[in-house]
């Protein structure tokens, strides 16, 4: 016990310190970077290179860093990712045409006083045995410069990677053949049902912990950082407690990095400016207070249910641990304004949730080191990883980690129940 409090005040310490005094260069070079990025691939690896040495210790330099998943998909994939899916018309029903329904949502005041009833309604429904229709398997390289190979859905089901089990979860795994000189294959899927608007439920079992990966569950827009991108689950390595990021277009913000003045159970762990473009793409984070949140933590527990709600009173993030799941969830009826303080939440009074975001597709991935798990490798003192992976696995690298050892990704799935997304 005395051990783990040393811990902690140790980290809060450490946190405090590097959020009073974050380094002028370490942001320099990390928006160097982050710029090199958005003109060429190699330049970016260049660059990373060549200030390696610089930006150690990275201990202090990163640990507020707030990585995000599309930030660097703009330049590399040359705009695949928008490609068909995200530039046709919305398919059937979705989209555009909710925008203005939801803004005139009941949620803008505290209506709902029939308690079995829902003002949100089904728009789509992944569970069960056709848990993965509906979805595109990207197969392109990994725009975070991962240690993967995102496969489509027959190699994925061939080489085992992907199954509804016996208890109808969909399961999502990385190839564990025990030596790789390569990538190890892994998935990564897109709804094609976009939306504007509305509450995206996920619960899950099991997600991908273990040093070297870098799991998430999160939504996007076109045009990022223009239809703004929500990482509603998302950490590396052993972290147990999550991370909820927005990134946007500029003139989003937090009006306050104050638990209690956002009403919020999370941390804000930057700053309070949610653009990219200002930001070196770090957008605005807020980490989870609790360890059943994510990781090893989230997976002993039985796992749990994470909401998105996107509505004219903003984004919130929440998070019920197994064994806390409101009933109105679990009945399909979801009543948000019963469910108490948000991990996270970003209000409309500074962030305009309409204007911010628009037509996002929700996206399940898993990728092995790149730029924030690989990044990292050698940081400690986050929840979960008072060591670091480094340390913890006596690699230096974290490509040579995940080349070396397939048994260390057996940890590295999600096992997911379903995924709800609810519109006014
Ligand atoms: C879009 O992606 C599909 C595969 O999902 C590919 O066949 C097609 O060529 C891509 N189109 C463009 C314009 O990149
Ligand atoms: C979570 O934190 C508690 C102390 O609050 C600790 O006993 C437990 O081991 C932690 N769990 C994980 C998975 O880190």
């Amino acid at each position: 016990m005395t051990t783990f409090w040393t811990f902690l005040t140790y980290t809060f310490f450490l946190f405090d310190l590097s959020l009073a005094t974050k380094s002028l260069v370490p942001r320099v070079l990390h928006g160097l970077h982050a710029h090199a990025a958005r003109q060429t691939h190699s330049l970016a690896r260049d660059l990373r290179v060549a200030f390696g040495g610089i930006l150690a210790p990275r201990a202090l330099a990163e640990q507020n860093v707030v990585y995000c998943k599309s930030a660097k998909q703009v330049p590399l994939s040359g705009g695949s990712l928008g490609n068909a899916s995200a530039s046709a018309p919305a398919p059937t029903g979705g989209g555009g045409a909710s925008q203005s329904t939801t803004s005139t949502s009941a949620k803008a005041g505290p209506s709902s006083t029939a308690p079995s009833s829902s003002p949100w309604k089904l728009l789509n429904s992944y569970q069960g045995s056709s848990f993965f229709d509906g979805w595109d398997f990207f197969t392109d390289p990994d725009p975070t410069e991962g240690n993967v190979q995102y496969v489509d859905q027959q190699t994925a089901a061939s080489s085992g990677l992907l199954e509804i089990n016996s208890q109808g979860n969909a399961v999502m795994r990385v190839e564990t053949t025990p030596v790789v000189s390569g990538n190890r294959k892994s998935i990564r899927i897109t709804t094609q049902t976009q939306f504007t608007g509305g509450l995206v439920i996920m619960d899950a079992v099991h997600m991908p912990t273990g040093c070297g990966t870098w799991p998430a569950f999160w939504t996007n827009g076109p045009n990022w950082p223009a239809g703004g991108e929500i990482d509603i689950v998302e950490g590396v390595g052993d972290y147990t407690n999550n991370q909820a990021t927005i990134h946007t277009n500029i003139g989003c913000t937090l009006a306050s990095s104050s638990r209690s003045v956002l009403d919020i159970s999370g941390s804000v762990v930057g700053g309070t400016d949610c653009a990219a473009a200002t930001t070196n793409n770090e957008g605005c984070g807020i980490r989870a207070a609790t360890n059943n949140s994510f990781g090893a933590g989230f997976n002993s527990n039985g796992g749990g249910v994470y909401a998105m709600k996107w509505d004219s009173t903003g984004i919130a993030v929440y998070f019920f641990a197994r064994g806390s799941v409101p009933t109105d969830i679990t009945a399909g009826a979801p009543q948000p304004d019963s469910w108490g303080t948000a991990l996270a939440r970003w209000p409309a009074a500074s962030c305009d949730p309409f204007k911010f975001f628009t037509d996002h597709n929700a996206i399940f991935d898993t990728t092995l080191c790149g730029q924030w798990a690989g990044a990292v490798w050698d940081t400690a003192g986050i929840p979960g990883q008072e060591q670091s992976c480094s340390q913890r696995t006596g690699v230096s690298t974290c490509q040579a980690f995940v080349q070396a050892n397939g048994a260390a990704m057996q940890e590295a799935y999600w096992e997911v129940r379903s995924v709800q997304i609810y519109q006014t």
